[in-house]
């Protein structure tokens, strides 16, 4: 997949991830907008990338997808890439029942829901670009469960195994499918603040940097630093990680 003169939206772009890798395009001579529910931070992200086009939308809900659908198609019809980096963690606790569950935002719906009907609703337009490719941001933490975190796990493991299969269903057409497996990143807003740096964390920027490369050379599961080993990995060793991860 070349890596500049593209136009490519990116969901949960002004922050974290998605705002690295609007970085990295940008400078490539890409034409980026990005998406997220924060005017503040969209401003934000125009005030220290101008160049960037910012629109409001919530990837959860369908008004909203279908409004950002129609605007691209009639503002952005080269539209040829898609990112879907829009994401959210959660705690929750099933010692407490529904609680935690009903309490707080729909990670299914946000993480996962929503990356599947936005590569619905973009396909045919990004089928009529003569190179285009949609890119789904799982986790490492689809392969090995943090159980403080179950669903946010789930849902990553549940984009694996559809970014697979879209990737197969959209193979005779133009459209690439990528995945992209970071680590713990540790300056980004997933929860909440940034985390200490640590071994097995990276920036933000190296995993921009890692998807910049992994596009440009056809690497389908771009898996960054400590990830990789994931794909190689037996059911013993992930079994192992699952305890250490976890105690
Ligand atoms: N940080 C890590 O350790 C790590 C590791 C592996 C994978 N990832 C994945 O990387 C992706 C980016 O996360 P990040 O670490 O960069 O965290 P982040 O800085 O919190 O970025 C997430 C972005 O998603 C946007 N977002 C959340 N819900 C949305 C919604 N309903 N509609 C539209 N935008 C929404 C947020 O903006 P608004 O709140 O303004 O909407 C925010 O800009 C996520 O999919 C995450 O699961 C992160």
């Amino acid at each position: 997949m070349k890596t500049r003169d593209n136009t490519i939206l990116i969901s949960g772009g002004a922050t974290g991830i998605g705002f690295a890798l609007a970085e990295s395009f940008v400078k490539l001579g890409n034409n980026v907008i990005v998406c997220g529910r924060r005017m503040e931070k969209l401003e934000d992200a125009k005030r220290r990338l101008p160049s960037l086009t910012v629109r409001q939308c919530d990837v959860s809900k369908e008004s909203d997808r279908r409004a950002l659908f129609e605007w691209v198609e009639k503002d952005f019809k080269d539209l040829n890439v898609l990112v879907n980096n829009a994401g959210i963690q959660r705690r929750v606790d099933f010692t407490k029942g529904t609680e935690d569950l009903l309490r707080k935002e729909d990670e299914i719906d946000i993480n996962f829901k929503a990356q599947v009907y936005l590569a619905a609703e973009f396909v045919p337009l990004l089928s009529r670009q003569k190179e285009a490719a949609i890119v789904n941001v799982s986790s490492g933490l689809g392969f090995v469960p943090l159980t403080v975190f179950p669903i946010y796990s789930a849902t990553k493991a549940a984009i694996h195994s559809f970014t697979m299969s879209l990737r197969f269903q959209l193979r005779k057409t133009t459209v690439k499918v990528y995945e992209v497996i970071p680590p713990t990143v540790y300056d980004t807003e997933l929860k909440g603040k940034p985390i200490e740096k640590a071994e097995w964390t990276v920036s933000s920027s190296e995993v921009a940097e890692a998807v910049v490369k992994g596009l440009g050379e056809d690497v389908f599961e771009i898996a960054v630093g400590p990830s990789k080993r994931w794909l190689s990995s037996s059911k013993t060793e992930l079994d192992q990680a699952f305890g250490n991860i976890n105690h």
